[in-house]
This record gives C-alpha cells, structure tokens and sequence, in this order.
C-alpha cells in the first residue's frame, strides 16, 4: 500500500498555475473532506513571501478562481490555515536545509511533491531536496509539463529525477488524464460491451481529435515561442488521447496495466519522415483576424517579431498494429482558432447495404467532448416521425449520455484535483511513465526532422478560422471531412 502523504510541497507555489489550478484545487479537496485534517501544504519559491502574505495570495486566487456556490468563507479560512510558506532559491542548497527544519518532525511522515516549475530548476531542485535528505522513501514527486523539448533533454530530465527519485515515486502529470471525460472515456470502452467488437479497423474508419483554442499567446511569449504546438500540444495531451482511444483492454485499472497498454500504442506509431511530411502535415500560425466578435492581432504583431513557430498544427496518423491497420488519426491543435472545443471523434463504417433506396445513411459516429462541455453523443441514424409515402425517411440524432444530466448535482471538478489527490494518496495510474514519454518525443522528434529536411514552414490563417486550408485538404484528400 502506497503511504499517505501528509504534508505537500509546492514549488512555484506563487505562480500562475499555483493561483488558478492547484490552490483552487487543492480547496476542492479540502472542502469535500477528501484530505486529512492534519495535512499540510507548504509553498515555495524565489519571491520573498512569509505565511501571511502566501496565505493572502492564496485567498485571492480563491476567490477569483473558484465559484462562490462551491467556496464559503469559514471553509477558506480553514484550509488557508493549512498554508504556510518557505523562501526558496533552487541555486542555493542552503535553502533546502530551511526546507527541511520548516517541516520539522513531518520530514520523516509521506511527503508529496509538486514541482511547478521552469524545468531549468528541476535538476537543481532535485539535487538539493535529495541533499536536504528530502528524496527518502516516505517522498514523491510529481512534475509538470514541459518535460524537455525533445527526447534528449527529456532524458536528462528523467535521468536527473532517477537519481534520487525511483520510477514508482515519480509522477508525471498531464492534465489532460485528470480531465473527467477522459476517464470517462476508459469507463465508455472497457465497462460496455457495446464498444469492444466494433473498435478496430474492421469497424471503425477513422478517429479524429480536435483540441482548439480562441487564446493566443496569453503572455507565455518565450515559452510558446520556443516550442509551438506540436509540443506544447501533441506531445503530451493528444498523444495520450489518441493512447487511450487505442489501446487494447488492460487486465486491470491499475498503474502497471494501463501504461503497459498505452506506451505499446505509442511505440506502434508509423513515424511521419521527411518522405511523408508533405501528406501527413501541416502547420500554420495566425494572422490578424477576429475571434468571438473581437479583432486580434496576428502572432508576430503579438510577439513583436517574425518567428516560424507553428501556433496550428495537424497530422494524420497511423498506429502500425493489428487493431489499427490502415485507420487514419487525424490530429489537429491550434491558438486564436473559432472555439475552444476538445474532441475526440470516432468514425464507424457505414451498414454494408441500404435498404433505404434513395435516403442518405450516415454512419455512427462516437463523439466524446471534453471542452467546453462535458458530454459523450453517439449519433445514430432513426426514423424520422410521420406518414411518409416513399417509406421510411432517416435522420441522423444524437444518443446523448451528457455527463452534468446524467449526474447532475455533482460539481465539475478541476483536472488537477484528481491528480493531486492521486499524488497524495500514492496512485500513478493517471501518470505519465518514463517510457511513455519518451516514445512520445521520439515520435515528436521524428515530426520536427521532418519539417527541417524539407524547409516546412507555417502557412498563415486569420485568426478565427480552423487553421490553413490546407489543413481540410490533409482529411478531403481521404474523402473525410473534419467535425464541426
Ligand atoms: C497546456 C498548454 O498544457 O494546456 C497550453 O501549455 C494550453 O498552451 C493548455 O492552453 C490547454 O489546457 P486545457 O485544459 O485548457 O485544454
């Protein structure tokens, strides 16, 4: 049984995702009852805070970010009595030492770590919490997102993390697997029988996921610059959709299971080379343009330079197995497009033969959204009602096993909840394994050679729209159109 951990350390405990995803977060928990009433949560970062103004920060991200019906006053108060804060320069290793004496006795109890932080101080940061005498076994660590920027430095991550760190106390956070319609998505494909038998190339013809976003830049200027949304996006959150969507039954909902099953779909990935580049991608960044009725202004008017960086990115994607065998994913992210909308959309093949001469059939059609809302639609064909008099008359109508209705009265939870609770409690089945990430960016890597051999650059779109055109003709070319 993984140990309990009763105090958590948050690094960057003063940053942007501090503010509007962990606190927030880390509430919910406490206002459920879901953490115990002896835990702990100490903050750390460079900016000289003490606990009464970590505490007030906290309280202001609170109430900005979680909604009054889901917060009151006597329940802020307490968990802010659960905050304190410790100043802490990474490059310092005398800073770990006061880490270490601010916890007091709790240093030998189960301690989590969050380490939310410019992935340049993960090395540093580890080193010293392993000198602190912060790394025994009694300590996890969880790590945000970036994890490097290709397969290298992902590894000199993970190599600098094993050195103090095991893999079984290692938590790799995507968010994207805390996401309620995610899980929902494993619960779809292994508690029904109605999926398995037509979840394979014989029944399904292609898979789409779309990620969309109407923000730009949102302030991360250096950050997104340098990476562009083939990694910022498909690296991590896509790949472990399309890993979800296609992996065979684990045996168990286990740690071991489940991320057995997913890194062999990450491995089975056809590489896209500098051969099939041309067919298999295409990468665009944003002009002026308008999004939701406001004008904005192109990537490099917002970045104050030219750049190449792709701000849209779509592939078609093969998964090289048995199941998988000639079905296309088709995979496509991009900033300042129409709508915020994440979807995965399964496409089955059509009935062998109409019976309905004359009417048109659409084939089913699975489309599972995670954002905005949170709903599961399998869009069937049905008769239509009335006296028709050339017989029956079809119509394509949503099966809608919409996630609030169906539990209503259940508040919607942040990502991050699930997974703090899982960092807290010891279960890394909703984490990212070393192999698994690494297969990522091999295949990531391979994308980016890609585009360099061939001197592929963004083409423009105006803000507002689903990216460049030749982004419809990369599915029209395969007779498929993309989900709207
Ligand atoms: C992050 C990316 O990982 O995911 C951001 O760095 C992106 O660029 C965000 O906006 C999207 O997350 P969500 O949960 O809002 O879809």
């Amino acid at each position: 049984m993984p140990s309990l951990a009763k105090t958590l350390i948050l690094f960057g405990a003063t940053g942007d995702l501090a503010r509007r995803m962990l606190l927030p977060s880390l509430y919910g928990l406490h206002a459920d009852g879901l953490i115990a009433p002896d835990f702990r949560i100490v903050g750390t970062a460079r900016s000289g805070e003490d606990d009464a103004s970590f505490r007030a920060m906290a309280e202001a991200a609170l109430e900005r970010h979680v909604l009054p019906e889901n917060r009151s006053a006597d329940s802020i108060a307490a968990f802010l009595d659960r905050l304190s804060y410790v100043e802490l320069d990474a490059s310092r290793p005398e800073s770990f030492g006061r880490l270490a004496d601010a916890l007091g006795p709790r240093a030998g109890d189960g301690i989590a770590i969050f380490l939310s932080t410019a992935p340049q101080l993960f090395e540093p940061t580890i080193a010293g919490l392993a000198a602190a005498g912060l790394a025994g076994d009694n300590v996890r660590i969880g790590l945000e997102k970036p994890l490097g920027f290709d397969l290298a430095s992902s590894r000199a991550i993970n190599d600098a993390v094993a050195a103090a760190f095991p893999e079984d106390r290692t938590f790799r956070i995507d968010h994207y697997l805390g996401k309620e319609t995610v899980q929902n998505l494993i619960a779809l494909r292994f508690a029904n029988s109605l999926f398995e038998p037509l979840w394979n190339a014989a029944g399904i013809d292609h898979v789409q996921i779309t990620v969309s976003e109407t923000v730009g830049l949102e302030g991360r200027v250096d950050f997104y610059d340098g990476t562009g949304a083939l990694r910022d996006m498909v690296q991590n959150h896509m790949l472990q959709l399309l890993a979800l969507v296609a992996m065979e039954a684990p045996a168990r909902f286990d740690a071991a299971a489940v991320r057995d099953e997913k890194v062999k779909v990450l491995k089975s990935l056809r590489p896209i080379d500098a051969a099939s580049i041309g067919s298999h991608s295409v990468i665009g960044q944003y002009r002026a343009g308008a999004v939701g009725g406001a004008i904005v202004p192109g990537y490099a008017d917002e970045l104050g330079r030219a750049s190449d960086t792709e701000t849209f990115v779509a592939l078609k994607a093969h998964i090289d197995n048995w199941r998988w065998k000639g079905v296309p994913f088709y995979l496509r992210t991009g900033k300042r497009l129409p709508a915020r909308q994440s979807e995965i959309i399964v496409q089955f093949r059509g009935v062998p033969h109409s019976i309905f001469e004359g009417r048109r059939l659409t084939a089913n059609k699975l489309v599972i959204r995670l954002q905005p809302d949170e709903n599961i639609r399998l869009l069937v064909m049905a008769k239509e009602p009335g006296l028709d008099r050339d017989g029956i008359l079809v119509r394509e109508v949503p099966l809608d096993i919409s996630v609030p209705n169906a539990f209503a009265g259940v508040r919607r939870r942040i990502a991050y909840e699930r997974l703090l609770l899982d960092l807290v409690e010891g279960d890394p089945t909703l984490f990212v394994r070393r192999d698994e990430v690494e297969a990522q960016w091999r295949w990531i890597d391979g994308i980016r050679a890609g585009w360099k051999a061939t001197g592929m650059i963004p083409g423009g779109y105006a803000a507002g729209t689903w990216g460049p055109t030749a982004a419809i003709a990369l599915t029209e070319r395969d007779g498929v159109s993309w989900h709207d």
